[in-house]
């Protein structure tokens, strides 16, 4: 495995995400955090240490990923919380087909939010098949499949503290 993005840079770029975020909803009443499990579990539990704002913290947990080959998506758990009139803001590891982003997106949309935005850690340009546009992208990656920092190959290297390009095994 070769590294890719240092344990500094990703914590550099979590920061000032945060203060971005932290400014877009100053002004706002109310911020749900909504977390994408697995893989953004660490970005989450980094960034949500960066917003200076009261927020709540939600889970939905869907995979698509079997290997490193895309697949079908699966809803393993659902909301358990009232989106009507929230300013909802999501937050992924990493898009790539944009098909799992897009299906939360509509999903959360259905429930009648009073916004929803999109906050992702790393985002594959070249791979990305949708027009919906993504308010916080952390870092545009090529098409590489990568692991570290939440992100898994066949479950592990969620733990490793830098982000890592997976080489053929
Ligand atoms: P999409 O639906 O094709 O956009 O895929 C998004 C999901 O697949 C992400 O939430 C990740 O869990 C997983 N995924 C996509 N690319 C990678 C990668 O390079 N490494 C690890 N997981 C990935
Ligand atoms: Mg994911």
């Amino acid at each position: 495995m070769k590294e890719y993005i240092d344990e500094k840079k990703i914590k550099e770029r979590v920061k000032s995400l945060g203060e971005s975020i932290t400014n877009k909803y100053k002004d706002k009443n109310e911020l749900t955090i909504l977390c994408v499990l697995k893989g953004s579990f660490i970005f989450l539990a980094d960034l949500v240490r960066e917003i200076e704002l009261d927020l709540s913290i939600e889970f939905i947990d869907i995979s698509s990923y079997n290997g490193i080959n895309r697949g079908e998506l699966i809803l393993n758990k659902d909301i358990s919380f009232n989106v009507e009139n929230k300013n909802i803001l999501i937050v992924e590891d990493i898009v790539d087909s944009g098909n799992t982003i897009n299906f939360i997106f509509e999903h959360v949309n259905e429930k009648k939010p009073k916004s929803v935005k999109i906050a992702t850690l790393f985002f594959k340009p070249e791979a990305y098949n949708f027009n919906m546009k993504i308010a916080w992208i952390g870092f545009n990656i090529s098409n590489e499949f990568i692991v570290g920092y939440g992100l898994d190959h066949n479950e592990i290297h969620r733990n490793k503290k830098s982000i890592y390009i997976l080489e053929d095994e």
